[in-house]
């Protein structure tokens, strides 16, 4: 079994995954909607938040680490004549020459950073691009019980998507792995392609996030000089409690 861990990859069968994801969409245009200056997204991927964060009228810049994916966003601007200038940059190397009101990481793109020294490089970096009073907002999963309880030997399907025009479906499934001692979890995609009830091609992808627990982030985010404004559970604003489902940061500077 080949395994990529590579955004590179994942690039092109994100779409067909999670175009479909929209319960943060309104959460971003609202705070978007507060900044009249220029909006930096980090980790904008094919453009899931970015576009129509555009959409509404916000001057957006985008940066993605992968070039695949940068590359489908220009293709979406181009055919859509969007106003989004995007960027192929690390978030820990940011170099924009420019400082923003708004920040905002989506989609556990944060968690990306896989042990304490990219998160100080990434946060550090951050910073130095923000106005002083300027915001950041990001959400991360919750690492909650249930999640754990996941059999790792055990695919659980995630979606199946059926493409009428080639009269084949594709199932994705996914299954993790977890390293407690590193704080990560290891997420392989399967994705099978069937066609007339034959399984005619099997990919997998593999992705690896960082979780770390409420206090853990609060004290991580004050040493880099953020004060904490709120702290959500999910997107409908709840306050965060140990069984949220999300970890939703509005951060200032
Ligand atoms: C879960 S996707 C989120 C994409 C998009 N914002 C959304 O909400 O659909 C996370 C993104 O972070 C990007 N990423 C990972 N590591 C990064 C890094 N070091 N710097 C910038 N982007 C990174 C990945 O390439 C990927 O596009």
């Amino acid at each position: 079994m080949e395994l990529n861990n590579d955004y590179d990859t994942w690039a092109e069968i994100y779409d067909q995954i999670y175009s479909d994801l929209t319960v943060d969409v309104d959460f971003y245009k609202r705070l978007a909607s507060h900044s009249k200056d220029k909006i930096l997204e980090i980790g904008c991927g094919t453009g899931r938040i970015t576009i129509p964060l555009a959409q509404a009228g916000s001057k957006i810049t985008g940066i993605d680490l992968s070039k695949n994916m940068i590359s489908i966003l220009r293709n979406k601007i181009k055919e859509f004549d969007l106003n989004i200038s995007c960027y192929e940059m690390d978030m820990k190397y940011l170099s924009l020459n420019e400082q923003f009101a708004l920040i905002i990481i989506p989609f556990n793109g944060f968690q990306s950073m896989l042990d304490i020294t990219e998160q100080y490089k990434s946060l550090t970096s951050i910073y130095k691009h923000m106005s002083s009073g300027g915001i950041l907002a990001l959400d991360m999963f919750n690492a909650t019980t249930d999640m754990f309880d996941q059999d790792k030997k055990i695919w659980y399907q995630v979606k199946e998507i059926f493409d009428s025009n080639n009269n084949k479906n594709m199932l994705i499934n996914h299954s993790s792995k977890y390293n407690l001692n590193n704080q990560t979890i290891c997420t392989t995609l399967m994705m099978e392609e069937i066609i007339s009830n034959k399984i005619t091609k099997t990919t997998y992808n593999d992705f690896i996030l960082r979780f770390t627990n409420r206090y853990e982030s609060e004290y991580l985010f004050r040493n880099v000089g953020f004060t904490i404004e709120n702290l959500y559970g999910n997107f409908a604003l709840d306050s965060f409690n140990e069984t949220s489902e999300k970890m939703i940061w509005i951060l200032r500077k």
